[in-house]
């Protein structure tokens, strides 16, 4: 089975570092510094699991899930290390939440609407395969949709169509089984703003375990 690296200690990293330990793989937790409190007590709860600087789990891995702040997300893939990611499957879940004007956050306005943030991976990394999904439901549905009751709808885009294969299988190892294709890295512009609505819907459900359902 591949190594896949998680970049990001956050809910999303632990959430999909979890599911993938479970799942038989050998996870790599990445952070800015090797010696991060977070992701090193991460990496004690598993065999299979271990913690690595954003550049070290990325160049000892296979497969590479994107879970870092919106906002840092190209500082940190650039500390990954384009030499690093060459050729790999990068799976983008982030999002271009801005919070500096307070909750709810917006959305960069260099990231939506004409562009975003999973183009400007793609950008940044040419020669990798980024694939775009997941970043629409919260991490613990990310991983087990299931806990929702009733069939949710899960989409991906990029540019490689074996990347993409390769993101669909592990997304149905996820349990998803309602996935639709969108086509090229554009199609992230729609995934990403998804978001406001998103949220919205937070409030008013009081909790987030829900998602979208594509009724066709
Ligand atoms: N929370 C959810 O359920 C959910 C659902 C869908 C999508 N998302 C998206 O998933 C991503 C992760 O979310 P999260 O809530 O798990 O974590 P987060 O707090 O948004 O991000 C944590 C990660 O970002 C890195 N980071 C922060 N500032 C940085 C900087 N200046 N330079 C480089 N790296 C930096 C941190 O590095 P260190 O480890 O070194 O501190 C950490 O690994 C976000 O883009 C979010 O929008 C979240």
């Amino acid at each position: 089975m591949e190594t896949i690296a998680v970049l990001g200690t956050g809910a999303v990293g632990k959430a999909i570092g979890n599911r993938l330990i479970s799942l038989g793989y050998s996870v790599i937790m990445g952070s800015r510094t090797a010696d991060n409190p977070k992701s090193l007590e991460w990496a004690a709860a598993g065999d299979r699991a271990s913690a690595d600087t954003f550049a070290g789990a990325a160049s000892r891995a296979d497969i590479v899930f994107n879970c870092t702040k919106g906002e840092a997300t190209l500082e940190a893939l650039g500390m990954a290390g384009r030499e690093n990611l060459k050729g790999k499957l990068l799976i983008d879940l982030s999002n271009p939440l801005d919070f500096s004007g307070g909750m709810p956050p917006s959305l960069f306005p260099q990231w939506s609407n004409t562009s975003s943030l999973g183009e400007a991976v793609q950008h940044l990394l040419p020669d990798t395969k980024v694939v775009k999904t997941l970043n629409i439901v919260n991490c613990d549905v990310m991983v087990n949709p299931s806990i929702v009751t009733g069939e949710l709808s899960m989409f991906t885009c990029g540019n490689d169509a074996d990347a993409k294969a390769r993101t669909v299988a592990l997304l149905r190892e996820f349990g998803w089984k309602d996935i639709l294709d969108l086509g090229d890295i554009k199609g992230a512009r729609g995934m990403e703003m998804i978001l406001p609505l998103w949220i919205r819907s937070w409030g008013v459900v009081g909790h987030a375990k829900f998602g979208l359902r594509l009724v066709r």
